[in-house]
């Protein structure tokens, strides 16, 4: 039986960009229809190297022409929402994208709302858990090796929207995808109003939270950092 192929559209072509087209373009399950960058320099060399599918510098524009299966945008961290609600009005199927998810929790909860309530499948890049270096840490600690496991801590350098959703995914993910039962976080976000612990320190600046009794409908998001299990 012959497996379906999917067209995709590529927004941003910087670095992740360029590494999510060349993944597409090599994987024979998806065709690369159409790729966009508001940087015409980057978008024609893109280009060259995915057999010149169509190019616009404006992402409406061109899912309006190509109307692909797939969006995948790899833009900045503050280009969430915008292209989530782009993708839902041209009817792609599935929308993958970098992390962050999201900048804050209400866009988060915006962009769950937008896709759930459409229909439409999304991924975020979180790729190494498929690397062969992580599922090794995750093999030994579920072998029991390390006997029993009590404290993870996460830690890296760069911005925290860089690699903090990286290190909230790891540390579930090594944790079975344990519940947090508490968290801490700094005290200029909105968050704050579901932590239970607070912390000025720059050191404190992310946590696990938990969903309340009394927010049942608050879904657990990936925002901010861990280092605590
Ligand atoms: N998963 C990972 O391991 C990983 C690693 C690095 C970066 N990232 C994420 O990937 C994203 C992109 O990072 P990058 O390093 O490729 O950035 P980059 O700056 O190299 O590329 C972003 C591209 O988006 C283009 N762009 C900006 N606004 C646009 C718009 N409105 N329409 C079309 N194109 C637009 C820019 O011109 C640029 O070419 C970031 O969100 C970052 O957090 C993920």
């Amino acid at each position: 039986m012959s497996q379906t192929t999917y067209t995709v559209a590529i927004v941003g072509m910087g670095k992740r960009g360029t590494h999510h087209a060349t993944a597409f373009h090599n994987n024979p399950r998806f065709q690369v229809v159409g790729v966009c960058d508001i940087d015409v320099s980057r978008l024609e060399k893109a280009a060259a190297g995915l057999e010149n599918p169509v190019t616009s510098t404006d992402a409406d524009d061109l899912l309006s022409r190509v109307k692909p299966d797939v969006l995948c945008f790899c833009t900045l961290p503050s280009q969430r929402l915008e292209f989530i609600k782009l993708g839902v009005a041209h009817g792609v199927k599935l929308i993958a994208y970098e992390k962050p998810m999201a900048l804050s929790t209400n866009e988060a909860l915006e962009i769950m709302q937008c896709v759930r309530e459409a229909g439409v499948k999304t991924v975020v890049s979180h790729q190494h858990r498929y690397g062969e270096h992580y599922q090794k840490v995750k093999e030994i600690i579920a072998s029991g090796a390390l006997g029993r496991v009590h404290t993870v801590y996460g830690t890296a350098t760069g911005w925290m929207m860089h690699m903090m959703t990286h290190l909230i995914d790891y540390i579930r993910w090594f944790n079975e995808e344990a519940e947090a039962e508490w968290v801490m976080g700094p005290m200029y976000t909105p968050l704050l109003i579901i932590l239970r612990v607070s912390s000025s320190s720059p050191t404190a600046c992310g946590g696990w939270w938990r969903q309340g009794p009394e927010l049942p409908t608050c879904p657990r998001l990936t925002i901010g950092g861990a280092s605590v299990v």
